[in-house]
């Protein structure tokens, strides 16, 4: 009897110890963290005292039987302010949710390795830390739907999230390449994938519909471009509408929309062609595209700001007369199958960082590539490609005859457009 009343007390006693350690004593910089926080809140929640008090007795907080805080949730409480600095420190979190308030200014960074789940969505955040997501490769959940934030590229940091299932970042202003393959290749647990109202570009690789984890994807309101990507029966998809694809089903393109989106693709498939290179049928006043019979015979992307390199796709182009790639930023080497081109009369790539040689063009080709590597030559005028001895000056314009300097079809675009070449060439070459 009395034995059993010392184990009911011991029982009492630890039982109470383990309540006050779950509860209560939180770690001094947790306690600092959760202050500041309490303070940076415009109107926080009632059981949140500035000036003290048991951070772990607030509503929303939860520790660890050792006093680390593991889990704030301050969901939908309609909370202005911002996020202090100090949230760094909370390095034992688990969980933070801050959805749907109307939180501003920056997310601090977060190190926290344990950290599973992050909800942001529905605030006025304006932005996220440089090294966003680097420090929490735990995560299995994070939402940042609707945040008014700069446009940013799609966040590459979070293939290191290996564990991540659900990833929500609907209207988030992110911008450019969607990188389909590598979600497939690094982030094999998701299941939601919630991407639509972005300015997301590209063509879709279709390994990302057999991805066997994915059940519910949103891509909708994008610049997606090419095939549209077949989802299995049991996904829900919702991909097809706001975006720029050849078809509204699965199924291959134009070819000569393929090769077009293949040269995309080697630029990093940029903003403003994505949204003007859409559908399935490149003669339908896409950027940069001019076109004769239904046959792409001009591509003039002149200044464009473009990076990256010269698709060798562009070769599958066969009725291209002109190619104008100058004043761009351009890498790589100028393929050698457009020399194949029977119909090619002008390639202008001046002014880019090209290397390697000048394909061997037949005579009758008008090529100008000053303004690139030595090795390129400043090679100007009809002829093959120049079996350069590395010497020449690169972007030496001045050694260009000033009457060939203008004489580029842009300059007369209008007279090319028109498709009277011949009054094209006689102004350049009087001009
Ligand atoms: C996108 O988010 C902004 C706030 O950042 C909001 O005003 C807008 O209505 C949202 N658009 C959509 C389509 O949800
Ligand atoms: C997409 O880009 C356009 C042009 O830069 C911009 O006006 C628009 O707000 C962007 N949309 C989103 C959802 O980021
Ligand atoms: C993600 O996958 C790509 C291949 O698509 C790979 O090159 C990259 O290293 C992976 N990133 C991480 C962080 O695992
Ligand atoms: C396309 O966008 C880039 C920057 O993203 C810009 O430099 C370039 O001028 C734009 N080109 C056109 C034709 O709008
Ligand atoms: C050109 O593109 C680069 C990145 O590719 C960007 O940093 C720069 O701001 C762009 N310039 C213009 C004028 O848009
Ligand atoms: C050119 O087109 C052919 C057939 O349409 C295709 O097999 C080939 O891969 C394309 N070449 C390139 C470099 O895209
Ligand atoms: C080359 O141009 C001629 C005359 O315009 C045209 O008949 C022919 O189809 C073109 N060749 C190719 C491969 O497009
Ligand atoms: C040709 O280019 C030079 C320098 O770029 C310029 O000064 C000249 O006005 C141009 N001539 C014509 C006819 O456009």
């Amino acid at each position: 009897m009395g034995r059993e009343i010392e184990h009911f007390q011991v029982a009492l006693l630890l039982s109470c110890c383990l309540a006050t350690a779950a509860t209560g004593i939180v770690s001094s910089s947790d306690a600092a963290a959760i202050a500041d926080l309490t303070r940076s809140l415009a109107r926080p929640p009632a059981t949140w005292t500035a000036g003290g008090g048991d951070a772990c007795s607030f509503k929303g907080v939860t520790c660890s039987p050792s006093g680390r805080v593991t889990a704030i949730d301050l969901a939908g409480q309609g909370l202005a302010g911002t996020l202090p600095s100090s949230l760094s420190s909370l390095t034992a979190l688990e969980s933070l949710q801050l959805q749907g308030n109307a939180l501003s200014g920056a997310v601090p960074p977060l190190r926290a390795p344990s950290l599973t789940r992050l909800s942001l969505e529905g605030n006025a955040f304006t932005s996220l830390p440089g090294d966003f997501l680097r420090a929490t490769p735990a995560l299995r959940s994070l939402s940042m739907d609707g945040l008014p934030l700069p446009p940013r590229p799609f966040p590459d940091a979070i293939f290191s999230c290996s564990a991540l299932r659900t990833f929500s970042a609907s209207n988030a202003s992110i911008t450019g390449r969607f990188p389909a393959a590598a979600v497939v290749a690094n982030l094999t647990s998701i299941r939601t994938l919630r991407l639509s109202h972005n300015n997301l570009t590209g063509v879709i690789s279709a390994s990302l519909g057999r991805m066997a984890s994915l059940a519910d994807i949103a891509l909708s309101y994008n610049h997606l471009q090419g095939p549209v990507p077949a989802f299995g029966p049991t996904v829900a998809a919702e991909v097809v509408a706001g975006n720029g694809f050849c078809l509204d089903e699965p199924g291959p393109c134009d070819a000569q929309v393929s090769a077009l989106l293949q040269v995309a693709e080697g630029f990093g498939y940029p903003l403003n062609l994505s949204m003007s290179w859409t559908g399935n049928d490149a003669c339908s006043g896409w950027l940069g595209v001019i076109c004769d019979a239904s046959e792409v015979t001009i591509l003039g992307l002149t200044n464009y700001n473009l990076s990256g390199t010269i698709s060798l796709a562009i070769a599958n182009l066969t009725g291209l007369r002109k190619l104008d790639l100058a004043g761009n930023r351009l890498t790589g080497e100028i393929p050698d199958a457009l020399a194949a081109l029977p119909n090619l009369s002008l390639v202008d790539v001046r002014n880019n960082r090209l290397t390697g040689k000048l394909p061997k063009f037949r005579a009758s080709v008008d090529v100008s590539a000053e303004g690139n590597s030595p090795s390129l030559g400043s090679h100007h005028g009809s002829g093959q490609g120049s079996l350069d001895d590395g010497s020449s000056p690169s972007s030496d314009s001045a050694a260009v005859p000033h009457r060939r300097r203008n004489c580029s079809w842009h300059y007369c675009s209008w007279a090319c457009f028109l498709d009277v070449e011949l009054a094209c060439k006689i102004y350049c070459l009087s001009s």
